[in-house]
């Protein structure tokens, strides 16, 4: 039996997309904020400024007992990276993962940023990991199936020559950060959960350079790649609105454009 996922109606949608903007906000100040020579602990209390100034908190301090407000992934480092005393250098990629709440709902975006101008292959991450999760974007839509969503997901990141990390989902999300339904990086067209309106889950696929076996630091949070190869993150969520999906994390592609965000170095 398939669980129960819960729907949002429009109203529910609109609280959520509130946290959202907050997210998308911080993302674009973030552009010019994250630095060589800060460390992930300065970045993580960039935001938590951030997020105060914006009427939302972090939903991911005290979560499980992770440490932090922010999750900093850096490198190698798949996810949830903890905010510490490494100093960003140039060619450095740093995933940052918000999860905000505001009123009883909550928001869930990642943006990878390229310190410098990196390498052919970092960039090609970069690129490929926004791609990527657009692709998992588009495929989202009423009358879909979720399994639509994983084929384009795992089949843009194979164009760019990057692996998924398949042990990795996006989610539902609402009341509560994770919810019913679990968004698996990898399918078959035509299977899986159908897509309904009402629905609002992420899109989150993770994406590295190398083979994507993954395990975890002695932190008891950080998951690195076994390879060591560098990981990229664009997570956003998405709302199913009858005949549109919105991005609720992404205003408007034409304004990321405009301010030139990945992958438009
Ligand atoms: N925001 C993450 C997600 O996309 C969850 C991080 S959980 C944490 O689902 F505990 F590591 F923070
Ligand atoms: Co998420
Ligand atoms: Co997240």
């Amino acid at each position: 039996m398939e669980k129960e996922i819960p729907l949002k109606t429009s109203l529910e949608v609109s609280r959520i997309r509130k946290a959202c903007q907050l997210i998308e906000s911080l993302f674009i100040e973030l552009k010019s904020l994250v630095r060589p020579g800060l460390s992930t602990m300065e970045v993580a209390e960039l935001c938590e400024g951030l997020l105060r100034s914006g009427g939302g908190t972090s939903a991911l301090k005290g979560y499980r007992g992770f440490p932090a407000s922010i999750c900093t992934s850096v490198n190698n480092v798949a996810a949830h990276g903890i905010p510490g005393s490494y100093v960003l250098k140039s060619g450095d990629l740093v995933s940052i993962d918000l999860t905000v709440h505001i009123d009883g709902w909550h928001g869930d975006g990642a943006w990878t940023y390229l310190l410098g101008k990196g390498t052919p292959d970092s960039q090609r991450l970069v690129k490929a990991a926004w791609q990527t999760t657009m692709a998992g974007v588009r495929a989202a839509r009423a009358g879909g199936r979720l399994g639509d969503v994983g084929s384009a997901i795992q089949k843009t990141a194979r164009r760019f020559g990057c692996s998924v990390l398949d042990k990795f989902v996006g989610h539902g999300i609402g009341h509560a950060m994770h919810e019913e339904p679990m968004v698996l990086n990898f399918g078959t067209v035509g299977t899986g959960q159908p897509i309904v309106p009402g629905m609002v889950f992420t899109i989150e696929p993770i994406l590295c350079l190398g083979k994507p076996d993954v395990r975890i630091l002695t932190d008891g949070w950080s998951i690195v790649t076994v390879d060591n190869s560098s990981c990229a993150q664009f997570e956003q969520t998405v709302a199913v609105l009858g005949s549109r999906t919105e991005i609720l994390t992404l205003g408007s592609v034409e304004r990321a454009l405009e301010l030139r965000l990945p992958p438009f170095y």
